[in-house]
């Protein structure tokens, strides 16, 4: 069963993701190089804090961090450590919070500095891929027509997506159903209705769409050691357009 919000946990998940985008934001604007992971973690952390939250992703499974910082051939899930930002690197950042009850969710990809032409391709067609997935994220329309969109997108720019690590619905708690694969067929899947509530989030590879998980047992790294891209935002399915949830103005 996948849940439909009512009004008021509506309410409740427009201030988990309003919070989880204005986190997300103050540690982006973090990334230096220079600066450790652990330090972008412990910023979140006290981010989270001060709006009144905590981090669903720590002890999720054993997971030690608030958030996960991935670097580079980093795809998701990378654990916050001494590993230092570089001028060159991409650096994608994943930051839910729960507050109330509810949780919000999303990740961003941003850059150190510079990034080559062929990167800042993978970062803006992933954010453009996020985009098209959000488009189809309306009443009538079904998960696989979300996944399609993404696969599509991306394939067109030669990138690959991620097929063992999903989008899924968020609500009460981090994982809800359904999961929303980044590649997919159109007009499959489970149909989608008002006032559902769906994190969708394209892990996007600029080589093979093949992943390995690191010894730490969570890392997840490309196979071919290409650099990958994340981007994902919390939405509400209306009766029209789809609502960011943690759209985030400074973001921009
Ligand atoms: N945003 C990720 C997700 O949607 C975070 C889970 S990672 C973990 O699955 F660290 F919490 F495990
Ligand atoms: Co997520």
């Amino acid at each position: 069963m996948i849940p439909i919000k009512s009004p008021s946990e509506i309410e409740r998940m427009r201030r988990a993701c309003a919070a989880a985008a204005e986190v997300l934001c103050a540690v982006a604007a973090l990334v230096q190089p220079g600066r450790t992971t652990a330090e972008l973690n412990d910023a979140a952390g006290e981010c989270i804090r001060l709006l009144g939250g905590k981090s669903p992703f720590l002890g999720y499974r054993g997971y030690p961090g608030h958030v996960c910082v991935s670097v580079n051939d980093e795809v998701v899930h990378g654990i916050p450590g001494s590993r230092k930002i570089q001028y060159g690197d991409i650096v994608s950042l994943d930051v839910g919070i729960v507050i109330d009850g509810y949780v919000g969710d999303n990740a961003t990809t941003v850059a150190v500095g510079v990034m080559k032409p062929r990167t800042a391709e993978l970062l803006r067609v992933t954010e453009q891929a996020l985009h098209a997935g959000i488009a189809q994220a309306r009443p009538g329309k079904r998960v696989g027509d979300i996944s399609h969109a993404i696969q599509a997108m991306v394939e067109a720019h030669g990138f690959s997506a991620v097929r063992e690590f999903v989008g899924h619905g968020v609500g009460k708690k981090m994982h809800e159903e359904p999961q929303i694969p980044n590649f997919g067929k159109a007009d499959t899947g489970p149909k989608l209705k008002a006032g559902m509530t769906l994190a969708i989030e394209p892990m996007i590879n600029a080589g093979t769409h093949e992943v390995q998980v690191l010894s730490d047992g969570w890392t997840v790294v490309t196979a071919d050691g290409a650099s990958s891209a994340h981007f994902e935002h919390t939405v509400l399915v209306t009766e029209g357009e789809a609502e960011i949830l943690t759209w985030q103005k400074k973001m921009q």
